[in-house]
């Protein structure tokens, strides 16, 4: 039987889809909201990858340039013997670019809520890297989730977090999930961590606003999502896409905006729109070295190494337990 056949995932009971619930809330609120998890069933996760690839969204690209230019020094710095935990699914290029420079890694742990995505990148990861143990998990890395244990013993625990995912979560969230991540890895373990970093207001915008319309798309997903699944009657042409810097929130906000006045049903009950009101549908968090560094403070920890793209556009973190 071929090795990737093998792989399962360890099931750490992601929290059951509690979509109906989390939407309802979301649309009864004053500021209308929807949890930005949602973007992501199948047709949400091509899209993003879509995303990835445009020319006016540089985190994917500067991330990746950073990773070609300095995965060498990060594995330095991370030492031989790594039990590598990644939050996301790992399909990437960034991870192999990672592993071809480890030094003898003792495992791999991608951790996903989406089983079946988690699962593709797994296999497909495994087939390449033969040596390497790796054990899947499927969780939802933003609570508390359990480790497996492993043929060999880790030198030293490292979560590999890329993709400034942190930006989608709030401060207090983020400051959790690093305290929750620390803990995971203790006692010396590290996070190696992708972080964006602030930049013109005309950058930002474009890069979640793009001339294709695909992070429109990707936005409008979600409504299409609640019609699907939920049995709800959004009308898809009667909302636009809308990217905004909020400077004050150091954050990229995108709204899905009322054309017109208008009522749309879900589960039974009826949410009015008024023209012009909007629906939050994503914070995407943009730091700068002194407030990342702050961030990672708060939750006990210390940023020890820092890499960037020529553009400073992007950056690496390492952080570790603080002295
Ligand atoms: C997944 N996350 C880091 C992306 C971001 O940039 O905040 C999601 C995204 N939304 C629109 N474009 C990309």
């Amino acid at each position: 039987m071929p090795r990737t056949a093998a792989l399962r995932a360890r099931d750490q009971e992601p929290a059951g889809e509690r979509f109906l619930e989390e939407a309802l809330a979301g649309l009864r609120a004053p500021d209308k909201w929807l949890p930005c998890k949602y973007l992501y069933d199948e047709r949400g996760s091509e899209l993003f990858e879509r995303i990835c690839e445009l020319p006016e969204y540089y985190p994917t690209r500067s991330e990746l340039e950073i990773m070609r230019a300095h995965a060498g020094e990060m594995a330095e710095a991370l030492g031989p013997g790594v039990l590598l935990i990644e939050y996301g699914s790992g399909s990437s290029l960034k991870t192999r670019l990672l592993l071809d420079v480890l030094e003898g890694p003792s495992g791999y742990l991608p951790v996903d809520i989406s089983r079946e995505q988690l699962l593709k990148s797994s296999a497909a990861l495994a087939a390449d890297y033969p040596k390497l143990e790796v054990l899947p998990i499927c969780a939802d890395f933003s609570a508390p989730f359990a480790l497996p244990g492993t043929q060999r013993r880790a030198k030293r625990r490292v979560i590999y977090f890329p993709g400034s995912t942190i930006g989608n979560f709030s401060a207090e969230h983020a400051t959790r999930l690093l305290a929750e991540a620390a803990a995971l890895c203790a006692p010396d373990g590290a996070m190696l961590i992708g972080v964006d970093l602030r930049k013109d207001r005309e950058t930002l915008e474009r890069a979640y606003d793009d001339s294709e319309g695909i992070t429109a798309a990707f936005n409008r997903n979600l409504l299409q999502r609640m019609n699907r699944e939920l049995g709800a009657d959004f009308d898809l042409g009667r909302f636009q896409h809308r990217a905004l810097w909020a400077e004050a929130q150091g954050r990229v906000e995108m709204h899905l905006v009322s054309a017109v006045e208008q009522v749309a049903q879900i589960a039974g009950e009826r949410i009015h729109f008024r023209a012009g009101e909007s629906i939050c549908t994503e914070h995407s968090h943009k730091y700068t070295l002194k407030s990342f560094a702050g961030l990672a403070r708060s939750a006990g920890l210390c940023v020890t190494r820092v890499w960037s793209d020529p553009r400073q556009r992007f950056s690496v973190q390492l952080i570790e337990r603080g002295g």
